[in-house]
């Protein structure tokens, strides 16, 4: 399970910003910006490949819906006002795969697996609410939206010491 991070904790404090009926967050894991997200949705729904990490949020949830799939892709007519996630975003580089925290080979390609899988599920004001690290290729990110038509709005960054995290906002 990934534990709430610099990244989580700064992703949660803008998702509270925004407001709506019904919200997906794609790799919950321990349901920390769920849980922002359902205090302004009536209705969050959670998705993590990971089991374990849904069975933890189990424990504690109170609204929560969660469903143990690759990225949204058990979900089938039903359009969300907005999509949140915290995609895992290292490069990688070694022969063995953490799903918590490896993006791919550039750190990215998580990244646009997410948002391929989020774009066909917006309703037609909805929101796409995503955190890209400087530590993955984001010129390759920049192209995707570009190509896909996407309206990319910066909505924050913050400078850490290793790297600079930005969330950014995209619609259709
Ligand atoms: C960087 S963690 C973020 C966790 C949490 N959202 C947060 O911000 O604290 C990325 C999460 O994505 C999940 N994940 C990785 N690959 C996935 C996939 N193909 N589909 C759904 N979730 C995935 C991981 O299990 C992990 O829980």
């Amino acid at each position: 399970m990934y534990f709430p991070s610099d990244d989580s904790i700064f992703l949660a404090n803008i998702v509270n910003q925004y407001h709506g009926v019904i919200a997906l967050e794609i790799g919950t894991s321990s349901g920390y910006i769920l849980r922002e997200l359902s205090k302004n949705f009536s209705i969050v729904v959670g998705t993590d490949i990971d089991f374990y990490s849904l069975k933890h949020i189990l424990k504690t949830s109170r609204n929560e819906r969660l469903i143990c799939c690759d990225a949204a892709t058990a979900l089938r007519n039903i359009k969300f006002d907005m999509i949140v996630f915290n995609p895992p975003y290292l490069p990688n580089t070694k022969n063995y795969v953490d799903k918590t925290v490896d993006g791919g080979p550039t750190g990215i390609e998580l990244s646009i697996h997410f948002l391929i899988s989020a774009i066909g599920k917006l309703t037609s004001n909805g929101k796409i609410l995503m955190l890209v690290s400087s530590l993955s290729d984001t010129e390759k990110l920049d192209s995707f939206i570009e190509k896909n038509n996407l309206t990319m709005k910066k909505i924050c960054e913050k400078d850490l010491f290793y790297e600079t995290l930005k969330v950014i906002e995209l619609c259709i």
